[in-house]
This record gives structure tokens, C-alpha cells and sequence, in this order.
């Protein structure tokens, strides 16, 4: 069974849905541990609920990505709990190379935007600012390109009038919450096939 771990940084409602997904028999997989660089995350009070491992890890004085010794500590705890692929689920932080090459072609993020548009922070605002009539979101292999790692999976959302960024935010959450459960299964079952930009999902 594949073994994950999770980092997330707040609410975790991408981490309960993949809990979900697992419990139900929809996703063979196994969460070895969720980590936070939050002490208080909701995050990791969903994951003990369910009886998961969940541990705070300082992130250290950086502000945009973890220091040094903290990404050393995040990867070897990850590491000791034998995760075979990193899932990012609203892990606010970047990460460098230690970490990438650590775990190279195994961590995946959700980002609420079709990429490339709407990278970054506040991709819904973004998108409202813009005036696009589509957005949605977006499942990606990471790589040390921010929100530009290989795409695996997107669904589209639409834009309606009268949108706030909460309203917007809300419909694009439902399908992350659908597509990310879906992105592992496809990894998990040996599906996905990385060649240059592309992923090829191969049919079972
Ligand atoms: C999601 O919108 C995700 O796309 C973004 O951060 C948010 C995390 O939400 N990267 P949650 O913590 O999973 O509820």
C-alpha cells in the first residue's frame, strides 16, 4: 500500500478529503504522518481524529520556505516514517533542494487555479481581479519551478457573477477535493508517467 505523508499548513479540508477517500476504499493507500509548520493547524487536529500521526515541525526563522535544518528535519522525519510520496496539501512554504532532491518526482501539490494562470498566493483573487469567466484548480508534481512542475490532473470551475473570493473559493474546493483523492489513486496504481512537461496516465 502507498505510504504518504502530508504537509499542511492550516484548515487541512484536502488532507480530511484524502482521509475520506482512504477510509471509504476509494484511495489503497496509507498516511504515515502529517506534518506542520503550524502548532495550532486544523490540519493536524483532523489527522489525530482519524487516529493519524501528526506532528508540529519549526519551521525555523525563514519566512517563505523552511531553513536549512528544519527541511533536514521535515525530510528525515518523512524518511523514518518510510513515505514513499509527499502530498502537499496547503503547505504554505517552499521547498528547496535538499527536500526536492530527497524525494524527487514524489511530491505533488493542489494549487486553486488553472496553471499556468494564477500562480502564487491568492489564486482566486486573482482570478476574480481578472475578470476570467473559468478558473479551477490544479494537481502538479513538484519541482524547484514554483506551481510549475508537471500537471497531472485540473478541473475547470466556472466564474459566476456576483462571485466573492469566499463563493469562488468554495466551488473550486469541492473539486480539489475530488481531484487530488483521484491524482494519487493514479499514482498509487502506477498510472503516471513523467516525460519532460507531460504526464502520461497510462489506462490500467
Ligand atoms: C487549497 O485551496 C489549496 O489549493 C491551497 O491551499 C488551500 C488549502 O486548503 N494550496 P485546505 O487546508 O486543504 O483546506
Amino acid at each position: 500500500m502507498l505510504k504518504l505523508g502530508v504537509l499542511a499548513s492550516d484548515r487541512g479540508s484536502n488532507l480530511e478529503a484524502i482521509i475520506q477517500n482512504i477510509e471509504s476504499g476509494r484511495l489503497s493507500a496509507e498516511i504515515r504522518v502529517v506534518i506542520s509548520d503550524h502548532p495550532d493547524a486544523q490540519a493536524l487536529e483532523r489527522a489525530r481524529q482519524y487516529g493519524i500521526e501528526a506532528i508540529y515541525l519549526p519551521p525555523g526563522s525563514h519566512k517563505t520556505n523552511l531553513d536549512p535544518k528544519a527541511e533536514e528535519g521535515y525530510v528525515t522525519c518523512l524518511q523514518e516514517h518510510q513515505v514513499e510520496l509527499v502530498i502537499l496539501a496547503g503547505f504554505m512554504r517552499i521547498l528547496m533542494n535538499h527536500f526536492l532532491i530527497s524525494f524527487q518526482g514524489r511530491i505533488m501539490n493542489i494549487h486553486p487555479a488553472l496553471l499556468p494562470s494564477f500562480s502564487g498566493l491568492e489564486a482566486q483573487k486573482q482570478a476574480l481581479k481578472y475578470g476570467a469567466k473559468y478558473t479551477g484548480c490544479t494537481v502538479h508534481f513538484v519541482t524547484d519551478e514554483i506551481d510549475g512542475g508537471p500537471i497531472i490532473t485540473q478541473a475547470v470551475v466556472p466564474v459566476l457573477p456576483g462571485d466573492t473570493v469566499e463563493s469562488l473559493s468554495e466551488r473550486i474546493l469541492k473539486e480539489e477535493h475530488r481531484i487530488y483523492a483521484e491524482a494519487i489513486r493514479l499514482y498509487s496504481e502506477g498510472r503516471l508517467k513523467v516525460e519532460g512537461r507531460q504526464v502520461i496516465i497510462n489506462d490500467k
